[in-house]
């Protein structure tokens, strides 16, 4: 016996219960496709680290981003003409001759030398003078909220007392939380306090004032003011985007990049060593990206960052080679960078009687964080010398030191290499339109088995700006359907960017999958897709052919045998509904209710926005039928999973 899928409120009427979508549709739906599916035979299992995330600090993914600190361009330092002090500015209506300039002699640490001297001539409590930070693009407020303030202060000739930290609205001028930090003393040292907010509507129109109420001078660095962050951790993340995050189920997290693994140049390399430790052991370094990065977000945050959201890291360790094409010849030149990353392993996942393993447990975490993956380098096909897949290149050099002390390691090359020295797991980058990933979408269907496994470590469909839109996520889910369909082969993969601040100038990347400001998030289209990718997965990719659909439609179909759950995906990405008969054989029981996942859109340039964060989301109802043949009309421009029970 055969049925039509039945939203539970058409289950009376049988008669009326047509084709859902067709009928809102204005098309005619395509001729009837046939998808057969042999419950029984199993192809191969999916691989169960599918799904994950790539991150790094692109488009103020940290700061500005994930990484919860409020403060822009919180350390005080000399590089580029004071380029750094710009975003901050001075009290301009103060009548209390207030002046500032960064001080070369004196700083909190090694690590931060210099420091902003603050002078008052002629400050009071009622007049107090002092420096104006906008934050990120604003500085989020909500009531009744507790926020962290710290700095690190030293007394100049005349002391002004205690320094304040304030959060004010911009618009009202009216101060919304203060703090009261100090008053400093003759030598550095970093001054805690919180602050909160009273009765006050949700904002982020507002900037953060640090004022003295007295005449004298102080020398600062380091201010530093958090929200509350996911977890409640110190240093930590933003809550919204974390939670964005979790509901991606990710399996691994692939960092610290990226092009900011390599940076600009030679000298701007990921140097993970001055990324751990207090924040006022770290100097901060240039990102490729055309912004200072604060090194907040260090290496222990991304474990951190691993830790609560049960996730693998996929640890990407420096290779020699940067942006501006030039290398670290292998060799001994080599050796020094190649020890590096020994270390950084070892800090990751070395007891505490190891060296590193004890510094790590100095940073707070003792216990040794899991490691399975370590990529050596990134995008290396870039570097035109051939100093990394040759014999004796880079990747060798790199992949048996790390195999000979970390035997158990699996090594990831980001390019093709030759030799004996070969990767288990290669990582390939994708960026497309949409029409090309259409017509890529059975890519890995035809790749070779025998070689390395595949780790598709960047994809995107590049359309939307600054996220996907609509037609985007429809070719991103395409091509998931082809992953998914070859996950014996592909045992990974993680779409870039995944972050965009999209306030102007805050971003360098044009399509990216989950956009925010500083108060708001939200998921585009292609992140929604992707939570359905990963929500509905088996655990087996099942035998199934699809056949008289139009070119725009794609299938993939896993069960998980354990609960006895069927998943069909099916993407409808053309301009016409598409009716589909799904034919389940080999089962003897098709259970006669499921749940239907949709995204849809009208158009394929819809999107969300901060405006309309919901526009286009996933509905899932209860559906039912009859048999082991399903009827049913995909919507035109539709992303859809049937979840079914099946019993062998
Ligand atoms: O994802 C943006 C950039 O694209 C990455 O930094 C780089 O690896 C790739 O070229």
């Amino acid at each position: 016996m055969t049925t039509r899928l039945l939203p539970r409120a058409g289950w009376a009427l049988l008669c009326l219960a047509l084709p859902i979508a067709a009928a809102c549709s204005p098309a005619a739906a395509a001729g009837e496709a046939t998808l057969t599916i042999q419950y029984g035979r199993a192809l191969h299992a999916v691989s169960p680290t599918l799904y994950g995330l790539m991150t790094e600090a692109i488009n103020h993914s940290y700061d500005g981003g994930l990484y919860a600190e409020l403060i822009r361009d919180r350390v005080f330092f000399r590089r580029e003409h004071h380029k750094f002090i710009k975003i901050w500015s001075l009290d301009q209506n103060a009548e209390d001759g207030m002046s500032w300039a960064i001080d070369d002699d004196s700083g909190p640490s090694t690590a931060l030398p210099y420091s902003l001297r603050l002078t008052a001539a002629q400050a009071t409590p009622g007049d107090p003078g002092g420096i104006d930070n906008p934050g990120y693009w604003g500085v989020p407020v909500w009531p009744h909220t507790t926020y962290h303030a710290s700095i690190y202060l030293k007394a100049g000739r005349h002391n002004p007392g205690p320094v304040s930290m304030e959060i004010v609205n911009a618009a009202s001028g009216k101060v919304l939380a203060r703090a009261t930090l100090g008053p400093a003393g003759a030598h550095w040292r970093r001054y805690a306090a919180t602050m909160r907010t009273g009765d006050v509507p949700e904002s982020e129109n507002n900037f953060i004032r640090i004022t003295v109420q007295h005449p004298g001078s102080v020398l600062m660095n380091l201010p530093s003011l958090f929200p509350p962050t996911y977890h409640g951790q110190p240093n930590g993340d933003r809550i919204d985007l974390m939670r964005k995050l979790a509901a991606l189920h990710p399996k691994f997290l692939r960092f610290p990049g990226g092009n900011f693994l390599e940076g600009q140049t030679l000298a701007d390399w990921y140097d993970w060593k001055i990324t751990v430790g207090p924040l006022v052991d770290r100097p901060t370094h240039r990102s490729p990206w055309g912004y200072e990065s604060s090194d907040g977000m260090g290496l222990l945050e991304f474990l951190q960052w691993c830790q609560d959201l049960h996730m693998q890291p996929v640890l990407a360790v420096y290779a020699g080679y940067a942006l501006d094409g030039k290398h670290i010849s292998p060799g001994p030149q080599l050796r020094p960078y190649v020890k590096d990353a020994l270390e950084e392993i070892q800090y990751v996942t070395g007891s505490t009687s190891t060296h590193w393993g004890a510094v790590r447990a100095r940073d707070g975490h003792p216990a040794p964080f899991p490691l399975h993956y370590v990529e050596i380098g990134n995008e290396d096909f870039f570097d035109k010398s051939g100093s990394y897949s040759g014999p004796h290149g880079r990747f060798a050099q790199f992949a048996r030191a790390i195999r000979k002390a970390y035997p158990g390691l699996k090594v990831i090359a980001t390019m093709p290499v030759k030799g004996p020295v070969q990767p288990d797991v290669i990582d390939e980058h994708f960026y497309k339109s949409p029409r090309a990933f259409f017509k890529d979408a059975h890519h890995f269907d035809h790749v070779s088995r025998k070689g390395p496994k595949i780790f598709v470590g960047e994809w995107a469909t590049i359309q939307g700006t600054p996220t996907p839109d609509f037609g985007a996520a429809l070719s991103d889910a395409a091509w998931m359907t082809g992953l998914e369909r070859n996950s014996d082969v592909v045992i990974m993969a993680s779409y870039a960017p995944l972050f965009v601040n999209v306030n102007p100038l805050a971003s360098q990347w044009p399509t990216n999958l989950i956009g925010y400001d500083a108060l708001h998030s939200f998921g585009s289209p292609s992140y929604y897709a992707q939570r359905m990718f990963s929500r509905y997965l088996g655990n087996q990719v099942v035998a199934s052919t699809l056949t008289g659909a139009g070119p725009l439609c794609f299938e993939s179909v896993t069960r998980d045998a354990a609960t006895q759950t069927l998943y069909v995906k099916i993407v409808n990405a053309a301009a016409r509904p598409q009716a589909l008969t799904l034919h389940i054989e080999e089962a003897a029981e098709v259970a006669h209710a499921g749940t239907l996942v949709t995204l849809r859109a009208n158009s394929t340039h819809a999107h969300n926005s901060l405006a309309h964060p919901e526009r286009i989301v996933p509905h899932a109802r209860r559906v039912h039928w009859f048999g082991h043949t399903v009827h049913h009309v995909f919507p035109a421009y539709s992303i859809s999973v049937l979840e079914m029970h099946v019993r062998p």
